[in-house]
């Protein structure tokens, strides 16, 4: 967990405008920056970065956020990722467990990282001018027909014949302090046994007369390689092993340069090489990523679903393709959402995509794509494939395979049909496949409705609550204006809807006028009301209203709302009065009442116009 109070720290640090402006050209346009979206492809600017409120808002496709959401949006960052990285900005370090640790060795640490970054980095340089003078391998690059741009898209290079090939780059293996890193990072094997003869590891290339992939993180850093051979030999791809940058369960080849590529084409297409992908991005493809040589994991699959709300896997059709888009399936379903497609496409058994364009064109493959096969379908035939349905064996263990995948589902729209089609297809009722599943949740039960919560719905705040949320989000300072005995009343806590009023009154208080909006904003966003903050949040980004004008409007606002619980305690005791139960006090009380509102009725309260 990231401390709020350091997001908020970091977010009135950074200048939105700033960490926009280095992906997206923007020009200022009135008291906002405009420029063309990143999020949908537009001809004319509808995307708008705000200064003021460090905010960004899209009226093209409303994609909006603060400069934390824009990174995890843009490179499809996970949260922390993105505070990380800005942190490193602005020169701040996050706070986590990291920090428990004592300060030498948290730089030592932060060092060694950076040790790594670097050598990562020069070694890439070393094998692409390495690729330039080694006649075998760019005819091999050729003879598989990729241009030199494609593989300079990509980075592609070539790891010398040569034992020591990196000591151009870096010095002698033989100095600890050179070599700790390169080892460290998996450019270097040291030998556990073998010594030299003053008793020194021997040190060599891990990577030797390859072509080499340079594998990229979320933010274009180089944190591993595979490397494959000229021809035939074994192994044929050669990788990074586990680093402290790189992991093949959550990494995947080619993701950073597609991003683009699978914003404007709506997906991304997984497939299973190195060399798919560069063939396909050469052809047409360039929205493919591949696992590294490993089976797809939950978290590759919650890392493309956050760039993109449509996957296609591509598989081969022999048996190890099925059993690969097996693996792929199961780790999808927890990830399954109604807006969102995942798609299987299985080629003919002899080709992977890179032979299978090669051979049958572009539009082949296209319309393969088109024809893939939906997660539900793929479920389904997983589940029934080996079953004899006419069978009362058979129909169970259908139901028996699917058990677990229906399991891992999250209950929704999606699970519900599958649920129906394996009803249909093993003679059940879908209520029955729930039962032997053991589908339990009363939200997702077939062929009945969620009954409507009872009572316990909190009432949605009125407009004048909504207003007058709007106007401390925007101005939270303009909390302390509230006295104790408004507060009682403003935040009485047996009306549901004052619970949000009363969290917001707490939550600016808290930051005590410290914070920008878009941290504010950040802040809200994890509490409860989430949703009522964002409603509000849409409303203040449309409106800019100065500060003393807000407090006008503020104050008439929660001067109205006041009124409210008095004017209801006033209705009870007119009622007492009429039915004989009043007492005397209550009687004076409802004197006061009946000018007190009569009063407040006075003091105007300016509604919000259309077009504020
Ligand atoms: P394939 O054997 O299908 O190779 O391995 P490929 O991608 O078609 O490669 P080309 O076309 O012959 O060059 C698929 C993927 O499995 C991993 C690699 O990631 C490879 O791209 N793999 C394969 C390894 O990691 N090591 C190997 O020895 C082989
Ligand atoms: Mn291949």
């Amino acid at each position: 967990m990231i401390p709020q109070s350091f997001i908020q720290d970091l977010l009135n640090r950074v200048d939105i405008v700033d960490v926009v402006g280095k992906y997206v050209q923007l020009k200022k346009g009135g008291a906002n920056f405009m420029g063309l979206c990143p999020f949908h492809n537009e001809k004319s600017p509808s995307f708008t970065v705000s200064p003021t409120k460090q905010f960004y808002h899209c009226f093209g496709c409303s994609a909006h956020g603060s400069a934390i959401g824009f990174l995890m949006e843009y490179s499809g960052q996970s949260y922390p990722d993105a505070v990380r990285e800005l942190a490193q900005s602005v020169g701040l370090s996050v706070p986590e467990e990291r920090d428990r640790l004592p300060p030498a060795q948290r730089a030592a640490e932060q060092a060694r990282s950076v040790a790594l970054s670097d050598a990562m980095t020069r070694a890439t340089d070393f094998y692409k001018k390495q690729l330039r003078g080694a006649q075998t391998a760019v005819q091999y690059l050729k003879g598989r027909g990729l241009t030199g741009e494609i593989a300079a898209h990509f980075g592609l290079g070539y790891a010398p014949d040569d034992w020591q090939g990196l000591e151009a780059v870096f010095g002698s293996f033989r100095d600890d302090a050179i070599a700790a890193p390169l080892v460290e990072s998996g450019l270097l094997i040291e030998s556990a046994d073998k010594r030299d003869a003053d008793g020194k590891p021997r040190r060599y290339d891990r990577f030797r007369d390859r072509i080499m992939f340079p594998i990229r993180n979320t933010k274009g850093a180089v944190i591993g390689f595979g490397g494959r051979v000229i021809g035939q030999g074994e192994p044929k791809y050669l990788n990074s092993p586990e680093t402290p940058l790189f992991s093949k369960g959550t990494e995947l080849y080619g993701l950073f340069e597609a991003r683009h590529a699978i914003r404007e084409a709506g997906y991304v297409l997984v497939v299973e090489g190195y060399m798919d992908v560069v063939a396909l991005a050469q052809l047409g493809f360039a929205n493919a990523v591949a696992t590294l040589g490993t089976a797809c994991t939950t978290v590759h699959v919650q890392k493309l679903l956050r760039q993109t709300d449509a996957v296609v896997f591509s598989f081969d059709g022999d048996a190890a393709g099925r059993r690969a888009a097996r693996r792929a399936l199961e780790a999808c379903l927890p990830h399954v959402a109604d807006n969102k497609t995942i798609r299987f496409l299985f080629l003919p058994a002899e080709h992977d995509p890179d032979s299978y364009v090669r051979e049958q064109g572009t539009d082949a493959f296209a319309a393969q794509v088109r024809d893939a096969m939906p997660l539900s379908r793929f479920l389904l035939q997983v589940a029934t494939e080996e079953q004899d349905l006419r069978q009362p064996e058979g129909r169970a263990r259908a139901q028996f395979e699917a058990k677990p995948m229906l399991q891992a589902m999250p209950a929704g729209g999606l699970r519900l049909q599958i649920v129906r089609e394996l009803a249909d297809a093993t003679g059940t009722t879908p209520a029955e496949i729930e039962a032997v599943c053991g589908l339990g949740s009363d939200a997702s039960r077939v062929g009945r409705y969620a009954a409507p919560r009872p009572r316990a719905r909190r009432q949605a705040p009125t407009a004048l609550e909504q207003r007058v949320v709007q106007l401390l989000m925007t101005y939270p300072s303009l909390a302390a204006r509230l006295d104790a005995d408004s507060r009682a009343l403003l935040l009485d806590s047996e009306r549901p809807e004052s619970e949000v009023l009363a969290h917001l009154v707490g939550a600016c208080e808290a930051i005590e006028g410290q914070a920008n909006f878009a941290a504010f904003s950040e802040q809200l966003a994890q509490s409860p009301y989430a949703e009522v903050y964002a409603a509000a949040r849409a409303a203040v980004l449309r409106e800019d209203i100065e500060e003393d004008l807000a407090t006008l409007e503020f104050d008439g606002a929660v001067h109205k709302l006041l009124a409210e619980p008095l004017r209801r305690e006033l209705e009870a005791l007119q009622t007492a009065v009429i039915a004989g139960t009043a007492s005397e006090s209550d009687k004076t009380r409802l004197r006061w009442l009946v000018s007190e509102v009569q009063q407040r009725r006075q003091v105007g309260y300016r509604a919000p116009q259309e077009g504020d």
